[in-house]
């Protein structure tokens, strides 16, 4: 994991830098999108799979893989690119994608109109699980995708995607069950889950629903898996990991910022 760890930190910290110095030529450049129910995000690989750079706008226009504010997309993703270009200094025209689990093919096009919206040519729609597997670098075990609105289990056999499913428990859910608690808006609970200073707080009240989507995760693999590896934003959350071996008792993995894993992986497809 101490690679998958510098890879993310890497890019983390190539996200927050101003200007770029592009140290490849345009066409050895592999860019990936991520249009998540939380978060939209572009991200930038060299050839080698190097970070270069990204960029991450939170959104609300996406609802469990399906497009539900068209023109909303496009705008925020159009935003995201001319940052990502101004960061460079040079224009992006091909990107690779993503689709979660499970979802029918008449929006898979949605998904695919939305980038190409956005000035993309559209060069590969890959399956969100299957990116997170390509950056973890994994042969056996179950990679848990837990983001805002969804939780992707996907078992690995033989360093591929042996199946997945997508099921409607995320981290919005952790979100109601704060809001109710603390009685706070949705936003200010949102905020308040994501606040390093009341992680302490934070893990017993929503302990139930990571138990719930343990137990989703035990019902969706067989028994043959020894690990489980967490990602997406939801994973984030201190002690989830914990909570997960502890119920499952399977080994539980998590890289440092498990944020930006799928979208890296979309970006690996590329090119
Ligand atoms: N530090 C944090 N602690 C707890 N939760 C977090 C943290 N950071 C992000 N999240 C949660 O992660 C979720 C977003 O994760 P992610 O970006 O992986 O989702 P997404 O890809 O947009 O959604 P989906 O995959 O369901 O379409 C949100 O519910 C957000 O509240
Ligand atoms: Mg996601």
């Amino acid at each position: 994991m101490d690679k998958v760890n510098a890879l993310i930190k890497d890019m983390e910290m190539k996200m927050a830098q101003e200007k770029i110095d592009c140290p490849c030529n345009l066409d050895e450049l592999k860019v990936g999108v991520d249009l998540g129910t939380s978060n939209i995000v572009i991200i930038v690989l060299d050839k080698d799979n190097n970070p270069v750079t990204g960029a991450i706008e939170s959104a609300n226009v996406v609802k469990d893989g399906i497009v539900v504010d068209f023109i909303g997309a496009i705008n925020i993703l159009k935003r995201l690119k001319q940052q990502v270009e101004a960061k460079l200094g040079i224009e992006l025209y091909e990107a690779a994608t993503a689709i979660p689990p499970g979802i029918m093919s008449g929006n898979i096009k949605v998904i695919s109109n939305v980038v190409e919206g956005a000035g993309f040519k559209v060069t590969k729609v890959v399956d969100e699980p299957e990116a997170a597997a390509s950056v973890l670098n994994i042969q056996e075990g179950a990679v848990v995708d837990i983001g805002g609105g969804t939780t992707g289990i996907s078992v690995m056999n033989n360093g591929k995607v042996a199946y997945s499913v997508d099921e409607a428990t995320g981290g919005t859910h952790l979100t109601l069950v704060v809001a109710g608690n603390m009685n706070l808006p949705f936003t200010e609970a949102e905020g308040f889950k994501k606040s390093k200073e009341n992680e302490k707080l934070i893990l017993p009240i929503v302990r139930p629903v990571i138990e719930k989507m343990a137990h989703i995760t035990m019902s969706n693999i067989p028994k043959e898996i020894k690990e489980l590896y967490l990602v997406g934003g939801t994973s984030c959350l201190t002690g989830i990991e914990q909570v997960f071996e502890k119920y499952t008792s399977l080994r539980t993995i998590k890289p440092e910022n498990p944020l930006l894993v799928t979208p890296i992986g979309i970006a690996m497809y590329a090119g």
